[in-house]
């Protein structure tokens, strides 16, 4: 066997910062395992463990991981060169895919990350309408950018603060924070600043609080105010995009945003990220238009024609379905475990991503997700870990199947959980605790 992943762990702490190069990464308890490589839907990690993915790499596996189909498009492309700095066709040939589902007759940017592109999506909304400002919502994540780093839990309407340091207060302060869900919140806050308001970012189910769906009627209020004052909304579909259906969130709620921001699944594993809008918007994009976008690796072919394959697979057969289906098995498993234990839970499920949060009630809000206990959830984390089923190490993360998920695989996690659970329970830290 080459070296252990603690080996490997002491090792990358001398070079990154942390022992990794994305924070989620170092939450996995005891340590992080170092993967040798990953079929289907399991990992293998170098001590030779198999452990049944439910993480599938944050999202933008959803055949699972090593597709033969999207391998063989990749391979295919590496004999053809993998870098050009130059227009390729495979490039039109996603965009048009995309665009199929997402705003026919529009147009798209491809970038090289959800980052990048919630980035490029605001500069456009700013640069399209004049204004000044953004609002997005507490609990939604669009990425590691200084727009939107910005602290989550403000009181409705109240300047943003910056959540990293490095971010300037100065860059923060256009960024208003309201709650997630809060109608009558939003509506007073755009009834103050909506004619200074460029757009509303906001992600349809939030993916990075654990998991939670909007209420339809939230995303229709968004859509009513974008209309009645002139400023964009903004979809931030990186992880709903092509997972609740073919057609993302916007589909799935029957409510169409100006711009859509996908990634993701989108590359079929590979780098990108994607700006989808109208013509006379995007059109405000340089070359044609003022709002300046460029990238070395911008529409990079590998990415290009991984995520052609992809989508091509899922137009045309079943795969989002069977994705869907093993994620009620599994939130079917988890949920009698865990009623078992008597400890207080909430599960949300949307489609094929779903969390657990250990709390009273519903959980419908991202300060209603901060309640969930997070000792009882990574102590989970780490009993199923050590029974071979890996689970995002973080409350705030949601839990992905993939079409590659069957039911006597999701059989391990039937297997590992009330086990797992009785040890959580055990203990003595737990005790007589309430939810908190
Ligand atoms: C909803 C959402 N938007 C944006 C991003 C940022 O995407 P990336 O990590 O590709 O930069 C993420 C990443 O998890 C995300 O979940």
């Amino acid at each position: 066997m080459s070296r252990s992943s603690e080996e490997l762990l002491v090792e990358a702490s001398k070079v990154f910062p942390g022992g990794v190069n994305s924070p989620v990464r170092a939450l996995v308890k005891p340590y992080p395992f170092y993967v040798a490589s990953a079929e289907g839907p399991f990992v293998y990690t170098v001590e030779g463990r198999r452990l049944l993915d439910l993480v599938m790499a944050y999202g933008p596996l959803i055949l699972g991981h090593r597709d033969k189909r999207v391998l063989d498009a990749i391979r295919e492309q590496l004999e053809k060169g993998w870098l050009y700095g130059a227009p390729y066709e495979a490039e039109i040939e996603l965009a048009k895919a995309i665009l199929r589902h997402y705003k026919p007759g529009g147009m798209v940017r491809f970038v090289n990350s959800g980052t990048e592109a919630t980035m490029t999506a605001i500069r456009l909304a700013r640069g399209a309408t004049g204004r000044k400002y953004i609002v997005k919502f507490d609990g939604c994540y669009h990425g590691a950018h200084d727009y939107v780093l910005v602290a989550a839990g403000s009181a409705m309407g109240e300047y943003g603060l910056p959540s990293s340091e490095g971010v300037l207060s100065d860059s923060a302060r256009y960024t208003l924070v309201a709650e997630f869900n809060d109608e009558p919140g939003i509506e007073r806050l755009v009834a103050r600043m909506g004619g200074e308001i460029a757009a509303i970012i906001v992600e349809p189910v939030i993916g990075n609080s654990g998991v939670i769906p909007a209420r339809p009627s939230f995303l229709r209020t968004l859509r009513q105010l974008a209309d009645e004052w002139g400023f964009l909304l903004i979809f931030d579909e990186v992880i709903t995009g092509f997972r609740l259906g073919l057609g993302g969130a916007q589909e799935y709620y029957g409510v169409e945003a100006d711009i859509v921001v996908l990634g993701k699944i989108v590359g079929g594993g590979f780098p990108i990220g994607v700006v989808v809008g109208s013509r006379d918007l995007m059109e405000n994009l340089a070359p044609l238009g003022r709002v300046f976008n460029a990238g070395t690796f911008n529409a990079h072919p590998v990415s290009m024609v991984a995520g052609l394959a992809t989508i091509r697979i899922l137009e045309s057969t079943d795969a989002l379905e069977i994705a869907s289906r093993a994620m009620k098995l599994v939130t079917d498993i988890l949920g009698e475990s865990v009623v078992e234990s008597g400890l207080p839970h909430a599960i949300n499920r949307v489609e094929s991503m779903a969390q657990i949060f250990f709390v009273d009630g519903v959980v419908d809000s991202a300060s209603k997700a901060r309640r969930s206990d997070k000792r009882i959830y990574t102590r989970l984390h780490e009993e199923l870990l050590r029974r071979g089923v890996f689970i995002a190490p973080s409350q705030m993360e949601a839990l992905f199947t993939s079409s590659s998920h069957t039911r006597s695989h999701l059989g391990i996690l039937e297997e590992a959980l009330p086990e797992a659970v009785r040890e959580v329970v055990k203990d003595a830290r737990f005790k007589g605790q309430g939810s908190n």
